[in-house]
This record gives C-alpha cells, sequence and structure tokens, in this order.
C-alpha cells in the first residue's frame, strides 16, 4: 500500500485509531518524522573504517529475568506472601514479567477480596492500564450488568486477571508470560479462598483449570479447581464478556451459566 496525504482530521483520526488498534500507543519523539522519504533517500558516503570488531554476544535486559528462573522467583515470592496485601506488594516488586516494562501499572484487583464469587479475566486492557483495576472498559460494564442480573455486583464479587499487566496492543498474553504470572493468580485465588470461581474466556480457563478444549464446547460445565493441595471448590467456566461483545448472539449461552451460578451460590449454606 502507498502512503497517502491526511486531507482532514477525520483522516487523521482513522489513521490514529488504525495505529491504537496496531499497538503503537506512545509517540517519542516530537516532531513527525517521514520515514518513507527517509527509506527513498540514498544512503550518507562510507567514511574508511578499520574493520569492525566481532559482535559481543547480546545483553540480557536485566530488569527481566529468563523465563524459568522468573517462574520460579514468582512461585517463591507468591507463597511468601500471607496476605493479598503482601502479594499485591510482591507482585509490585517483581521485575520477572516483562510485560511490566510496557504496562503503565499493575492491575491487581477489584471487588471484596473473600466474596463468595471470584472471577479471573484474561489480562488488563487499555481502560484497565490506565485506571488500574480490572474489567473497567466496555467489556467491564457489560460483567457489571450481567452481574446485577443474578444480583451481584462489586462488593459481593472478587475480580483479578491471570496476569496483572498489559499486554501491548491488548494482544493474548503468550504462554510464557502466562508462566510467569501464574503463581501469583494461584496464591491470589488461594488468598481470597472464594466458594465458587469462575473464569472467564479461553486463556484464563485453559490455564487455571488445565483443559484444552475451547471455551465455547465447554462452558457451563463445572470443573474443579484445586485451590490449595486436597482443597477443591467449584468452577464454572464462562464466556468472556469481550466475546459477547463481538457475538451477542452467544450471550443466551452467557445467560445459561449466570443462572447455574447464582443458583449454585443459592446453594450455599
Ligand atoms: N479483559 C480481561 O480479561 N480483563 C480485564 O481486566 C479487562 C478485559
Amino acid at each position: 500500500m502507498s502512503p497517502r496525504e491526511i486531507a482532514d482530521e477525520a483522516d487523521a483520526l482513522d489513521v490514529l485509531r488504525w495505529w491504537g488498534s496496531a499497538g503503537v500507543e506512545h509517540l517519542y519523539e516530537d516532531a513527525p518524522r517521514n520515514r518513507f522519504e527517509e527509506a527513498t533517500r540514498p544512503p550518507p558516503p562510507r567514511a574508511a573504517r578499520p574493520a569492525p570488531a566481532p559482535a559481543a554476544p547480546p545483553v540480557m535486559a536485566p530488569a527481566v529475568a529468563a523465563p524459568d528462573a522468573a517462574a520460579r522467583t514468582a512461585a517463591e515470592w507468591a507463597a511468601q506472601a500471607h496476605t493479598l496485601v503482601a502479594l499485591r506488594e510482591a507482585m509490585l516488586r517483581f521485575d520477572g514479567c516483562a510485560l511490566k516494562k510496557t504496562a503503565t501499572q499493575l492491575v491487581f484487583a477489584d471487588g471484596a477480596p473473600g466474596a463468595a464469587v471470584m472471577i479471573v479475566g484474561e489480562a488488563p486492557g487499555g481502560d484497565e492500564d490506565r485506571i488500574g483495576r480490572p474489567f473497567v472498559g466496555r467489556a467491564g460494564q457489560l460483567l457489571d450488568r450481567m452481574l446485577a442480573a443474578i444480583g451481584l455486583d462489586r462488593t459481593t464479587v472478587y475480580i483479578a486477571n491471570v496476569v496483572p499487566w498489559r499486554p501491548p496492543g491488548n494482544r493474548t498474553p503468550t504462554p510464557q508470560e502466562t508462566a510467569i504470572c501464574v503463581p501469583f493468580i494461584r496464591r491470589q485465588i488461594e488468598l481470597c479462598a472464594p466458594r465458587i470461581l469462575v473464569t472467564m474466556g479461553n486463556p484464563s480457563t485453559q490455564t487455571l483449570l488445565g483443559v484444552k478444549e475451547g471455551i465455547t464446547r465447554i462452558r457451563g460445565g463445572w470443573r474443579a479447581y484445586e485451590i490449595a493441595p486436597g482443597r477443591s471448590v467449584p468452577a464454572l467456566p464462562t464466556l468472556h464478556p469481550a466475546y459477547l461483545l463481538r457475538s451477542p448472539a452467544a450471550k443466551r449461552w452467557s445467560w445459561l451459566d449466570l443462572r447455574a451460578l447464582r443458583a449454585a451460590l443459592d446453594g450455599l449454606v
């Protein structure tokens, strides 16, 4: 595609939206640079230089540890945290996940710690990253309406994500990023100690419930989540509200899951 002139403000907004959807969120130079023109400019003449020294081995960014070591550190720090406050502090100090470098802040949780229902999503999006709370964007507003339909709200549920830092451009977290962060969410679930766990969408369901099937196949089927050795709670995989925004016809399945959740809650003594 050849570059084209930006004709007016609507055009410029279009381009910005396109950049946003491609994950471009930060501009680092004050003045614009015409990279198309730069690409066609002949290279400057090269001064005679001595032969370059052999390339040194690449230097690892010190703030991000190797994935296995990072996952081990996450597991150790998570185990050492005996309260949700301590866990949050440990996560604030943790530098093992590269996503922390591009995210604005840690998105730890929202809602009532110790609630009977804990909901776990995938990872924060742009709104969550800006505000610092999970599920506050469009998907979050739909989640609030879904909860309200069965008499719940953020004072009666606890909400977190498998990955607590926003992946750039809202992409799905990589398996490596997930593996590094998973000890934290497991510990968060253990410390919150819900009576029922709800996993929303594929990444959360597959990570926490260890299933390979897609969410549309297994949603609504109760599973057991082992909160701690020998201690399980019922877990309900369901569709992610972001998916429901894209596929409104699937809301009828979601409604069945919500009713199942309500009935299970009513059955708790
Ligand atoms: N989607 C998620 O999975 N989590 C959020 O917090 C927001 C959107």
